[in-house]
C-alpha cells in the first residue's frame, strides 16, 4: 500500500480567508470504518478486497500492522486493498511497540489474534487527544469471554484456549468496545448478546463485512447485537461507505464561508440528525442520487442548543466544525458534549481569532452525561455572529484541525496552521480540496 504523503510533524498551512468555498469534493470510504474492516481480515486465511479506501494515515497504520504481523497487503489499483494473512504469525510486544501511540486501531486485533494464536499482547493506544479514552469496556468484554488478563499494569497481554460467548452489557455505547466484542465474537464458541452497544452507520458496515465472511449477526432493538460464533469465516469483497463525518465537515464549512459545496456520494440516511441540525441553523441542502448539495439559505444562521450523543444522535465528530459555523450564528449557541470529557480545548485559540465562546463544567443540556460535576468544562456556550481574525493556531486533534481551516477561512487575513499532518489523518487530499473550492493557500 503507498502510504499518502506523509506529512512531517512540523507540517504547515497558510491560509487567506474571507472568500466563500464554492465547488465539488468527493468523499472516499469512512475513515471510521476502514481501518476495522480491515482488521476484519486478520479472522480469515483467504484473500480479502476492499474498496473506496481513502488514502489516509489510519488506513496506512493498519496496512503496515498487517504487514508487521506477516500479512500480505497490496493495492491492485487506486482506492482497491488486497489483504491476505495466511502467514499471519503472533503479534510480537516488538511489533505492537511499533504501532502503540499512532492509532487506537491495535487494541481491536486481540479479539482475531486470540482466536488465531490463543494469546495476543494489549497494546496501549494513541489516537485524538480529547480526553482519558480507557478500553476498560474493551477487557473487561474479552475477560467476560473467557480472556485471562496478565500483568494489567506493564505489559499486559490476554490468553485464551478459546472464547465462549456470554450476555455482555456495555456500560456506555461505546464504539470501539462495540466492534472488539463482534470481532471476538464472530469465532467464539456459542452465542453473545450484547446490549447497550454502538450503533453507528461504520459498525453496521463492519457487520455487513462479517456477515459476508460467514458470520451470523443480528442487530435488534434498544441496542441490542446478537452474534452466533462460528467455525470458519471466508475472505470478503467490500465497498465501504462513504465517510459521513468528513461530509458534516464541508457542510459545516460551507455555511461558515456562506458558500455552496456539493459532498458527492454523501448519504442522507447517515446524517439525518445532522441534517435537522443543520436546516435548524439556517443551513440548506439538496439531496441527489450521488450526493449532497449543502449552502445557506438565506443571509444569517440562527443560534441553537445542542447536545453530542451516540448513533443516531448528533455525532460528537460533528461538534467542532459545526461550532465554527454557530461563532458566525446571530444569538447563543450552547453545546453540551456528553461522549468526550475534553473535547473542547480547541476553543481557546479559536477565542484568540476573535470568537466569544465560553466553557461550562455544568451539564447545560437535558441528556444524562457521565461527565457532570466531575470537573470536565463539557458544555459550551457561543456568542455569535463574530468577525475572526487570522491568527497562527497548533493543531491538537483531527476534527479540531479541520475546524479551525474552517475558522481560517471565515476570519478576515493570513492564518498559519501547524501540524496539520493530524487532519490527515481523516482527510485525504485536503489541500487540493480547498483549492478546487477557491480557497487561497499560501505555500
Ligand atoms: C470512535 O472512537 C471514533 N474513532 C471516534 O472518532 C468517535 O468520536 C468515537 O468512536 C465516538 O463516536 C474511530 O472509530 C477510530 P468510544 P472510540 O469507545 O471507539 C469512553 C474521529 O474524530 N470509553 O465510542 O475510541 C471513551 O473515553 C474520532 O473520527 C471508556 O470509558 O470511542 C469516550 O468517553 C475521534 N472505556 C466514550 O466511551 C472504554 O473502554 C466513547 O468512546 C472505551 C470507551
Amino acid at each position: 500500500m503507498t502510504a499518502p504523503a506523509r506529512a512531517a510533524e512540523t507540517d504547515q498551512m497558510i491560509l487567506r480567508g474571507g472568500r466563500p468555498l464554492m465547488g465539488e469534493v468527493a468523499l472516499k470510504g469512512a475513515k471510521n470504518a476502514l481501518p476495522k474492516i480491515m482488521v476484519a481480515a486478520l479472522l480469515t486465511e483467504e484473500r480479502c478486497i476492499l474498496r473506496n479506501v481513502a488514502g489516509i494515515v489510519d488506513v496506512t497504520i493498519v496496512s503496515d500492522l498487517i504487514a508487521a504481523l506477516g500479512g500480505e497487503v497490496s493495492s491492485p489499483e487506486p482506492g482497491v486493498l488486497e489483504i491476505t494473512t495466511a502467514n499471519l504469525h503472533p503479534m510480537q510486544r516488538s511489533v505492537l511497540k511499533e504501532f502503540s501511540g499512532k492509532s487506537r486501531i491495535p487494541i481491536l486485533t486481540c479479539g482475531p489474534m486470540l482466536a488465531r494464536f490463543g494469546e495476543s499482547p494489549v497494546p496501549s493506544l494513541g489516537g485524538c487527544q480529547i480526553g482519558t479514552r480507557p478500553v476498560d469496556f474493551h477487557l473487561r468484554a474479552l475477560q467476560d469471554m473467557g480472556a485471562e488478563l496478565h500483568d494489567a499494569t506493564g505489559n499486559a497481554h490476554l490468553t485464551c484456549e478459546r472464547l465462549h460467548g456470554n450476555k455482555i452489557k456495555l456500560d456506555y455505547p461505546s464504539v470501539g468496545a462495540t466492534e472488539q466484542v463482534i470481532l471476538a465474537a464472530v469465532r467464539a464458541e456459542g452465542v453473545t448478546e450484547l446490549s447497550n452497544a454502538a450503533m453507528e452507520p461504520e459498525i453496521m458496515d463492519l457487520i455487513m463485512v462479517l456477515q459476508k465472511m460467514g458470520a451470523i449477526i443480528s442487530v435488534d432493538v434498544d441496542r441490542v447485537i446478537t452474534i452466533v460464533g462460528v467455525k470458519r469465516m471466508r475472505g470478503y469483497d467490500h465497498t465501504t461507505i462513504p465517510d459521513r463525518l468528513e461530509a458534516a465537515s464541508w457542510a459545516s464549512a460551507a455555511i461558515a464561508t456562506n458558500g455552496r459545496i456539493f459532498v458527492r456520494h454523501a448519504r442522507q440516511e447517515h446524517m439525518m440528525t445532522f441534517l435537522n441540525r443543520y436546516r435548524q441553523i439556517g443551513g440548506d441542502f439538496r439531496v441527489s442520487d450521488d450526493g449532497i448539495e449543502f449552502w445557506r439559505a438565506g443571509e444569517k444562521l440562527k443560534s441553537t442548543a445542542l447536545e453530542t450523543d451516540v448513533h443516531p444522535g448528533f455525532t460528537t465528530d460533528y461538534q467542532q466544525p459545526f461550532v465554527i459555523a454557530l461563532t458566525q450564528a446571530q444569538g447563543v449557541s450552547i453545546v453540551h458534549e456528553t461522549v468526550y470529557e475534553q473535547r473542547f480545548g480547541y476553543v481557546e485559540a479559536l477565542n484568540s481569532m476573535g470568537a466569544q465562546i465560553q466553557l461550562y463544567r455544568e451539564c447545560l443540556g437535558g441528556l444524562k452525561c457521565r461527565f457532570g460535576q466531575r470537573n470536565y468544562k463539557h458544555s459550551a456556550v457561543i456568542v455569535g455572529p463574530t468577525p475572526l481574525r487570522g491568527a497562527e493556531i497548533h493543531i491538537p486533534d483531527l476534527r479540531a484541525g479541520f475546524s479551525y481551516v474552517i475558522a481560517a477561512l471565515v476570519a478576515e487575513g493570513v492564518s498559519t496552521l501547524h501540524n496539520t499532518a493530524l487532519i490527515e489523518r481523516g482527510y485525504e487530499n485536503l489541500v487540493p480540496k480547498l483549492r478546487a473550492l477557491g480557497a487561497e493557500i499560501l505555500d
